[in-house]
């Protein structure tokens, strides 16, 4: 399994870094535009391997794409991250010219990959992914579920004070400040529904602060976070690599599922070694649908922007 991961910034160096930890992955290609970059980065993660015991091979390139031939997956981080105060939706000028050049690249010297898209605005750059490309709709994966659940789940424990393994939750709609619908209706600890355990008041201070969960840590940390991406990405690899069939919620390409169509949001998916294998449709109830269908009317909004 050979995994490109394009942009050494934060997000691609954990993503890098948490696949070689897991040891599943044959190669780590990391590839950046500015010179020496990628190439560093994969050096000093190389020499963890003997400390961290993995066999994982990374290397790096600056921009030299057939350094990343026969791919079987491409994870896309490059492009700018958000700063303070800034909407995922705001990097669109900049990002969709990136995406689709480096996307087109990999295509290129990869034609049988998988590619995950990480950069923002996600859902929009995930759509941008299949038009440029055309390919199947399962080989294109937005990355924004996986980390909004993993973000739901950490605020849950903390309210629930008990450890994050101890529950499950998802999230999906758009990954946005205001398009994520955590449900927490299906929010459990242990099987059991939360709001056995939480007051509504407590449920909805969760929910909000799962969505606002980006923008509290650009806050904090003056740019985008990356080890929780870094790890939903590496998780989303590692269940193609060894067809795990996991559920994670991914931005997919919808055509008449959850009675949308022509854009990619967040839906439970199964991850597998073809990408998305299934697309789960949960019964919503009338609110959920609602939140789901604006979202969804956001997305598209961004999408307008677009010059495809
Ligand atoms: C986030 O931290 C990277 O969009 C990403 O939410």
């Amino acid at each position: 399994m050979k995994v490109t991961i394009v942009g050494a910034g934060a997000v691609g160096a954990s993503c890098a870094e948490y696949i070689a930890i897991k040891d599943f992955a044959s190669e780590v290609v990391l590839i950046d535009i500015k010179e020496g970059y990628a190439e560093g980065k994969a050096m000093d993660l190389m020499q963890t391997a003997s400390l961290n015991g993995f066999d994982t091979k990374i290397s790096g390139s600056t921009n030299d794409y057939s350094k990343t031939a026969n791919s079987d997956v491409a994870v896309i981080t490059s492009g700018i991250p958000r700063k303070p105060g800034m909407t995922r939706e705001e990097l669109i000028g900049i990002n969709a010219g990136i995406v689709k050049t480096v996307t087109q690249s990999i295509l290129e010297h990869s034609p049988n990959a998988i590619f995950i898209v990480v950069s923002n605005p996600m859902d929009t750059m995930a759509y941008l992914t299949h038009k440029a490309l055309g390919l199947p709709k399962n080989r294109i994966i937005g990355m924004g579920g996986a980390l909004d659940s993993a973000r739901f789940k950490y605020r849950l424990a903390e309210a629930l004070e008990c450890p994050s393994s101890d529950v499950n939750g998802i999230v999906i709609g758009g990954h946005s400040d205001t398009g994520m619908i955590p449900l927490s209706r299906l929010a459990v600890r242990n099987s059991i529904p939360v709001n056995k355990f939480l007051s509504e008041e407590r449920i909805t201070e969760v929910v909000e602060a799962t969505k606002v969960g980006g923008a509290t840590l650009t806050k904090l940390l003056g740019t985008s976070a990356w080890y929780a991406p870094g790890a939903a990405v590496s998780s989303m690899v590692q269940s193609i690599a060894c067809d795990q069939k996991k559920m994670f919620p991914c931005s997919a390409l919808l055509e008449g599922e959850y009675g949308l169509n022509d854009l990619s949001i967040g839906v439970p998916c199964i991850i597998g070694k073809n990408g998305i294998e299934q697309i789960v449709e949960l019964d919503l109830n009338d609110a959920e649908k609602n939140k789901l269908q604006e979202s969804a009317t956001a997305v598209k909004k961004t999408n307008g922007l677009l010059d495809v």
